[in-house]
């Protein structure tokens, strides 16, 4: 496994010996995640419930204490329910529920069984998703020969059902008083680079960047961290068999380090890793992207422009401000402004 820093990235490497470094803070905590029937996200249940000395070579467990309460849900109940039994046998403590992340009242119902099973949400992974499932451009007819609409399962699971996710993430995680409050967001080398042919899949995936990078200012306020965990390939159900054939080969990401690397996104107990990306693009280390990358190269362009707009923008800003903290002041300078434009806007020609 390669040990260097990509020279042309401020990038952090964070060795496997790390990844699990502060996963004693789960101990106790409520963790839902959805589509851990299977891949990613099994793995990721699994090592959250039952935490030990971890080798940083395999990164297979040694002496296991059991930590978080895993509350999983997936549209495969089957698998599901397999993964809560490993726990329980395991000595862990698991529950699930049959749910589609593209039903808002089945997301409801994976916090209510949180809630009423463990009194609680701590962490809140939104993990289910697929590869592409409809491809654009393919054209359907109904009966009169006319072309149906596209299919938008890709968009509908990978970033609709993050959306329906985060939709109660914080009303639930501001409901616990404990110390920790995160969410880690499954994105992927598709949320930072265009798979060729898999334009729902790619758009997705940048969806969910976008929507970690639109949230972590918020969260910050009610100290809810944030994160987006980003695998090239891992040898998992999602990959279709013509893709895992192309890819023989090609060194894939272990999905053992992807459960390490949001494992570690969510434990971390520095406020200033809220907003960071994490890259796993190969089977080297995990890489800890800051949110201050998001202001090099072409995001620096757009970050310097903002903010001469923004200043440009001060006096709404300021007026903001007023209105939130002293309401009737803000009444009376719009009323006196309103006054005075009426009277002499015109001939100043406004
Ligand atoms: N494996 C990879 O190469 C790879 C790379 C980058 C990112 N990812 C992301 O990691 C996440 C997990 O993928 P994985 O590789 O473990 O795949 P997987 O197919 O092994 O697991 C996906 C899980 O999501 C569940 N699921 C699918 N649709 C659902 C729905 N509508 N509602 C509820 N559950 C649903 C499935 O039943 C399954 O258990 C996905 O978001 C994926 O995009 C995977």
């Amino acid at each position: 496994m390669s040990t260097e820093a990509n020279p042309d990235t401020t990038a952090i490497e964070i060795p496997d010996a790390e990844l699990f470094r502060d996963a004693g803070r789960l101990k106790e905590k409520v963790v839902i995640i959805t589509g851990a029937a299977n891949g990613i996200g099994k793995e990721t249940a699994v090592k959250m419930a039952s935490y030990g000395q971890v080798p940083s070579v395999n990164l297979e467990m040694g002496i296991v204490t059991h930590l978080a309460k895993l509350v999983i849900g997936d549209r495969d109940l089957p698998g599901a329910e397999q993964v809560v039994e490993e726990i329980r046998n395991a000595g862990g403590k698991a529950t699930c529920i049959k749910c589609d992340v593209t039903v808002f009242d089945h997301i409801v119902a994976l916090y209510e069984l949180a809630m009423k099973t463990y009194g609680g949400v701590d962490v809140v992974i939104p993990n289910a998703g697929v590869n592409e499932v409809d491809r654009l451009g393919d054209l359907r007819f109904d009966e009169n020969g006319k072309p149906k609409g596209p299919q938008w399962r890709t968009i509908q699971i990978n970033l609709v059902g993050v959306f329906n996710t985060l939709h109660l993430a914080q009303h639930y995680l501001l409901k616990n008083s404990g110390d920790l409050k995160a969410v880690v967001l499954l994105g992927s080398i598709a949320s930072w680079i265009a798979i060729p042919g898999a334009p729902q899949y790619s758009a997705s995936k940048h969806g969910v960047l976008g929507l970690m990078r639109s949230l972590h200012p918020i969260y910050e306020k009610f100290g809810i961290r944030i994160a987006a965990i980003h695998p090239f390939f891992a040898d998992t159900g999602i990959i279709p068999l013509p893709a895992k054939i192309f890819l023989t080969g090609i060194p894939l990401v272990p999905v053992p380090r992807i459960a390490g690397a949001i494992t570690y996104a969510a434990t971390n107990p520095n406020p200033a890793t809220s907003g960071c990306a994490y890259l796993l693009t190969d089977n080297g280390p995990v890489f800890k992207v800051p949110k201050e990358e998001f202001k090099l190269g072409v995001y620096g362009m757009i970050d310097t422009r903002k903010n001469a707009l923004l200043k440009a923008a001060g006096g709404i800003l300021a007026f903001r401000k007023i209105v939130t903290s002293t309401p009737v002041l803000a009444l009376l300078i719009a009323g006196v402004s309103w006054v005075l434009y009426g009277r002499y806007g015109k001939q100043l020609g406004f």
